[in-house]
């Protein structure tokens, strides 16, 4: 059976990308920080889809958290997929959350991602097989959130994957990675933040269980980026083309009172 490592597996996306490689016939190598959580969920899934599961207790924002799971990556039972989904924001304007949580943010959302994706991508090329699946967002995408690290952060990330997914390097040795790149998702990414859900409207509210179905199948279509959903795919043209003195005045600004 294939093996995949799933980051944040406990909640949101990567309980529902756990979910769906379960149903797929993954086994399953799950990260979190919560242990109770973990081994909750880890049992759940052993139950519900007879796959073997392992816990990996990590913060991600330590290098030894990294270097805990950089170790599993490079060991047995080989991991085929791997989906760097834990990440975080604030609802705080840059300034405002301190400098630490800012780095902490930037360690979690960008760094992780980095040593993970370096990690993996040693034994897939070596082995010539393997994928990686990076989340973004669409916030990535252009000034959607002003006075904040975080559309950076995913910037990043869309940046990074895309750079090397479309690499000879990456390409000629078989290996995959795709960005996936969500709009509003309900998940308790919002509530952790201390972003209010009442914006925006229900109607542009994406599922996680949709969002992870959508990546999948991009990811087995060979392509780079996944924007789940027509509404968001329209809002990433948007980012992508208007200019962006025009997405900036519609961008919501963490800074102004009242946002
Ligand atoms: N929800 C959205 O609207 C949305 C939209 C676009 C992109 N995204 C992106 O999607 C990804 C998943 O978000 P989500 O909405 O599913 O979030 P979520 O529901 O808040 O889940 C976050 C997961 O990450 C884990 N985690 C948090 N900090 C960690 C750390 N320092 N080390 C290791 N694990 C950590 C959490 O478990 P523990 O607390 O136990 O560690 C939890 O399993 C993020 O990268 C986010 O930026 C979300």
């Amino acid at each position: 059976m294939p093996t995949a490592l799933v980051t944040g597996a406990t909640a949101g996306l990567g309980r529902a990308f756990t979910r769906a490689l379960a149903e797929r016939g993954h086994d399953l190598v799950l990260v979190a920080r919560s242990e109770r959580d973990l081994k909750e969920h880890a049992d759940l899934l052993h139950a519900g889809h007879g796959v073997r599961t392992e816990v990996l207790v990590a913060d991600l924002t330590t290098d030894e958290g990294c270097a805990l799971v950089t170790a599993r990556l490079a060991a047995e039972p080989a991991v085929d997929l791997l989906v760097n989904n834990a990440g975080i924001g604030y609802e705080n304007a840059f300034g405002q959350t301190g400098i630490h949580a800012e780095e902490r943010l930037l360690d979690l959302n960008v760094r992780a991602v980095l040593r993970l994706t370096d990690a993996a991508l040693k034994e897939m090329t070596r082995r010539r097989s393997g994928a990686v699946v990076n989340v973004a967002s669409v916030a990535g995408l252009g000034p959607a959130w002003l006075s904040s690290t975080y559309p950076a952060s995913k910037a990043w990330i869309i940046g990074f994957t895309e750079s090397l997914a479309a690499s000879h390097q990456v390409r000629a040795a078989g290996v995959r990675m795709l960005a996936l790149l969500p709009g509003y998702t309900r998940t308790e990414f919002h509530q952790r933040a201390g972003i209010p859900t009442t914006f925006p409207p229900p109607w542009l509210w994406l599922n996680a269980d949709d969002v992870v179905r959508t990546a999948l199948r991009d990811l087995d279509r060979g392509k780079v980026l996944s924007i789940p959903s027509l509404r968001y795919k329209t809002a990433a043209w948007g980012l992508r083309h208007l200019p962006r003195s025009l997405s900036r005045r519609f961008a919501w600004d963490l800074s102004r009172p009242g946002h």
